[in-house]
């Protein structure tokens, strides 16, 4: 490679990163209330903490082969910040709304400090799962979760109906069911009852603008919540997804 040209490569990722920061920044900023500067520094972090993490070929291959996944991942590129987040708890009791095959529950169910892990799904799928045999997914589901030394919970049923019958109390969550906006602002305002003081939140899909109206998009649902909740809220992360931090009241 001539010399020029190596020296072009890093040029272009940091410049792709800054515009990757510039777009996240313009469609983000101005949903938000307030704590803008917050959003600001963490939307910079979370994008230079991301791009310079290790490969995660190795953990991939890892449960590639342990366990069975018959479609799309959509969770691995998650982990350097699951890990940086998850690892320092002292024990995890963790709820999932939107399980899928399970990658993310058999991930958390791995992790040394993790004691139960609780999965609701309807296995039904939504709008942006089209083809998807969810008969398979659910006994993927269900295979991989009884693989864990953990134990867990398996609830096929809405999100909605689950915490309608939920007393339990967990210290971590991840908010990865329905993406649409009322669904997910529901999947919030639950969650934060069941969550410990000092528990982990982890919203998947801050950035998903699938939908053309920004207002039907998780987006502007979590920012929300945000805005209701934020002095009982840090924010840790975010990057596509974002992780709160719950301060006792
Ligand atoms: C993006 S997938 C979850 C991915 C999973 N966390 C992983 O690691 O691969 C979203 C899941 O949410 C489920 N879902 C959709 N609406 C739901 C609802 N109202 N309640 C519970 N689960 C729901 C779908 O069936 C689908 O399996």
């Amino acid at each position: 490679m001539s010399q020029v040209v190596k020296k072009l490569i890093p040029n272009i990722f940091r410049l792709s990163l800054i515009k990757r920061i510039i777009n996240k920044i313009k469609t983000i900023l101005p949903l938000v209330n307030s704590n803008k500067s917050r959003f600001f520094f963490k939307i910079i972090q979370g994008e230079y903490y991301v791009k310079f993490q290790p490969s995660l070929v190795n953990e991939i291959e890892y449960f590639k082969k342990k366990y069975k996944f018959n479609y799309d991942d959509w969770f691995s590129y998650n982990i350097n910040v699951w890990k940086k987040v998850l690892n320092s708890l002292e024990e995890i009791k963790y709820l999932e709304i939107g399980s899928f095959e399970g990658r993310s529950a058999v991930f958390v169910g791995e992790l040394d400090n993790t004691i139960e892990v609780t999965c609701v799904d309807t296995f039904q799928g939504s709008n942006e799962h089209p083809d998807i045999n969810f008969d398979l997914v659910y006994k993927n589901c269900s295979d991989n979760l009884d693989k864990l030394n953990k134990s867990h919970n398996l609830f096929k049923n809405t999100s909605h109906n689950f915490f309608l019958n939920n007393n339990k109390k967990f210290n971590v969550i991840y908010i990865d069911g329905s993406h649409f906006f009322s669904d997910v602002k529901e999947d919030f305002i639950n969650s934060m009852e069941c969550l410990e003081d000092n528990g982990i939140l982890i919203c998947d899909d801050f950035y998903w603008l699938l939908w053309n109206k920004i207002e039907l998009n998780p987006t502007l649902a979590i920012l929300e919540c945000y805005e209701n909740f934020k002095d009982n809220l840090d924010i840790l992360f975010i990057n596509n997804q974002i992780v709160f931090k719950k301060k006792p009241s």
